[in-house]
């Protein structure tokens, strides 16, 4: 992993995301919070659904790096999860796995259990990534999900459900476009 080489295709990517953000990718701001989250918890496994062109997954991948942790992540479309491809091949980051696929129809192809999952894909298909997923966090594990102020209309149910799911503590944290954060508590 080369430092400046990270550095460089993040610095590219903050160009794309500041110039209108075409690919959707979460803001500096964001990344900052979720590095944040990764180096106190200092997660081995985290799972990331919507890689994009890989923004997210380049910032958590490097602080992961530090202590060989580890980020699977998945991209449906066949051009971004290609131009993310590049990027990661680029920054010198071989701790990031790509997984090409819909994510609904691949979460019970990958195995394994999670330290932390990052939800930033279509936000009408999150209760069944949770469903999904909430058994196969670890103790104390961590759900992650992005657009919650963005999109709170479309995302109202899932924000009622996991707040009322016993196993977890959430909690809203008013950065980007909005994070809910639940922590697995068993
Ligand atoms: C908001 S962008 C992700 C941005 C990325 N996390 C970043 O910050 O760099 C959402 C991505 O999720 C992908 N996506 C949407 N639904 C998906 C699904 N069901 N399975 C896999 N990828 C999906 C989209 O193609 C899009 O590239």
């Amino acid at each position: 992993m080369h430092k400046n080489a990270i550095a460089a295709v993040k610095k590219q990517l903050e160009k794309d995301i500041e110039s209108g953000n075409p690919n959707w990718n979460i803001s500096p701001e964001t990344a900052k919070y979720l590095v944040t989250i990764l180096e106190q918890y200092k997660p081995m496994r985290v799972l990331e659904i919507g890689t994009s062109t890989g923004y997210s997954a380049l910032c958590m991948g490097e602080v992961l790096a530090s202590w060989h942790g580890v980020l699977l992540t998945i991209e449906s479309h066949e051009k971004r999860f290609a131009t993310a491809k590049k990027n990661i091949a680029d920054a010198t980051l071989s701790n990031i796995t790509q997984i090409k696929g819909h994510a609904p129809e691949i979460l019970n192809n990958i195995e394994g259990t999670f330290d932390l999952c990052f939800f930033d894909a279509t936000k009408y298909e999150h209760l069944s990534y949770f469903d999904a997923l909430k058994k196969r966090l670890n103790p104390n594990g961590i759900i992650i999900t992005d657009n919650m102020r963005s999109h709170e209309e479309a995302l109202a149910e899932y924000k009622k459900m996991v707040e009322a799911d016993p196993q977890f503590e959430s909690e809203l944290v008013n950065v980007g476009t909005g994070l809910l954060v639940s922590t697995y508590i068993g």
